[in-house]
């Protein structure tokens, strides 16, 4: 795993208020010195993604002819957090609560409701023309299904060259099947493989063919949607090795989507927990495992199989009650109050703020973390490490 030093790990600065924070704006007043400015180095540590208030609402409609809309699923609902060059943020939750979206929105494949996503300090949701171009060669997302991913009529050479059609400036025409073959040693496949088709591959073979194309443009970020979840056990191991390998030598930010807890941990400096659009609890893959104080995040990790028979046997396995609720209607304050064991009047009265909760501020403990509870507090959880 990508190691950040102590002195560049990245500081709990996140908020959810409905301001910009911690965001140093950069000001271009033209698209030149915008690309400019998204062509500058970025620090490691230092934020590369700030993401603040983050909103996507799909509308829900009604007729045929004329339709009217009747309400909206909030499939996001003000997400903020900040991605540091060189690290990996882990984004894990249950089936629904938005983390695709997150992914879309990020690679400006889905418009946004509300909100910003500054890279490099420019708001992308706002940029256009050569100036989002030059955003989303830097931007690059790795799939979840290699075997839908993968265009099965063109060659290996074709799917991954297909990416300087778009940005020649990468590699010029006469340059492009040097270039494949290089990606495909990158990613440990024979270069010789350039003339396959994606049924040639195995499944493990494939998802490195995905992550090849996530890598031609030279990217600085890639957003990886359950990269590893269709794969067998064995052959995860290895694609996420390769993962770490390539961070480490192309200085690549990863955010990493996947419902894995035990996954997540492994490659994850930092890890957000989602539930029903929103950010429950954030902080690194320690604060998050060992201190959680959110109670969902506390649910999550005591339903993670535990392989040591007596910490099994001694630990206290929470179970939620209660369907996840629509994401059309959620709960007022508190999202994950319809499923609390802790939930109060306060919890349907006040939306809880992603912060460090109050009694923790300034204490020097693992639980001075941003978790969106009232009553955030640590519970001794047992998980599998
Ligand atoms: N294009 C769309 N139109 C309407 N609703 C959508 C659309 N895309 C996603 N949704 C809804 O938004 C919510 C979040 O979906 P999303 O795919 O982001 O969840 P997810 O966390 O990635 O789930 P999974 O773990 O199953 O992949 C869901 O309720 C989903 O049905
Ligand atoms: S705010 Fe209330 S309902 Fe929400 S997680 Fe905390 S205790 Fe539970
Ligand atoms: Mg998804």
């Amino acid at each position: 795993m990508a190691e950040l030093s102590k002195k560049n790990e990245p500081a709990a600065s996140v908020d959810a208020t409905p301001n910009v924070t911690g965001v140093e704006v950069v000001e271009t007043g033209s698209e030149t010195a915008a690309i400019e400015a998204l062509q500058a180095p970025v620090d490691r540590g230092e934020p590369i993604l700030q993401v603040r208030n983050l909103v996507k609402h799909f509308p829900l409609t009604q007729g045929i002819l004329f339709k009217k809309q009747v309400g909206a699923v909030k499939a996001v609902d003000g997400i903020s957090f900040d991605l540091y060059q060189g690290e990996t943020l882990g984004i894990v939750g249950e089936s629904g609560c938005g983390k695709s979206t997150v992914a879309k929105l990020l690679m400006r494949l889905e418009t946004a409701t509300a909100g910003e996503i500054f890279y490099k300090g420019q708001d992308i949701t706002k940029l256009s023309g050569r100036a989002l171009k030059a955003v989303r060669r830097n931007i690059q997302m790795v799939f979840q299904d290699p075997y839908t991913s993968l265009n099965p009529r063109m060659t290996v050479g074709d799917i991954i060259g297909e990416t300087f059609d778009i940005h020649p400036e990468v590699a010029p025409k006469g340059d492009r099947r040097r270039r494949v073959q290089e990606l495909l040693d990158v990613v440990g496949l024979n270069p010789e493989y350039i003339n396959r088709y994606p049924h040639q591959f195995s499944g493990g073979q494939r998802q490195r063919i995905g992550i090849a194309r996530g890598l031609a443009l030279n990217p600085e970020i890639i957003i990886c949607d359950e990269p590893v979840s269709a794969l067998d056990v064995s052959v995860q191991a290895q694609v996420i090795n390769l993962m770490e390998k390539l961070q480490d030598e192309f200085n690549l930010s990863y955010v990493f989507i996947a419902h894995d807890l035990s996954i997540v941990r492994h490659i994850s400096d930092r890890v957000g927990v989602m539930y029903l659009g929103k950010m429950a609890e954030i902080g690194t893959d320690e604060q998050i495992y060992d201190h959680p104080t959110h109670p969902y995040t506390q649910a999550l990790l005591s339903a993670v199989p535990v392989p040591d028979p007596e910490a099994r046997e001694n630990r206290e396995r929470i179970i939620l009650t209660g369907d996840v609720p629509s994401p059309a209607n959620p709960p007022s304050g508190c999202r994950f109050r319809t499923r609390c064991w802790k939930a109060q009047d306060k919890c349907a009265q006040e939306v809880p703020l992603l912060a460090v909760p109050e009694r923790f501020k300034g204490a020097d403990t693992p639980a001075a973390h941003e978790s969106a509870c009232h009553f955030a507090e640590e519970k001794d959880v047992v998980h599998a490490a």
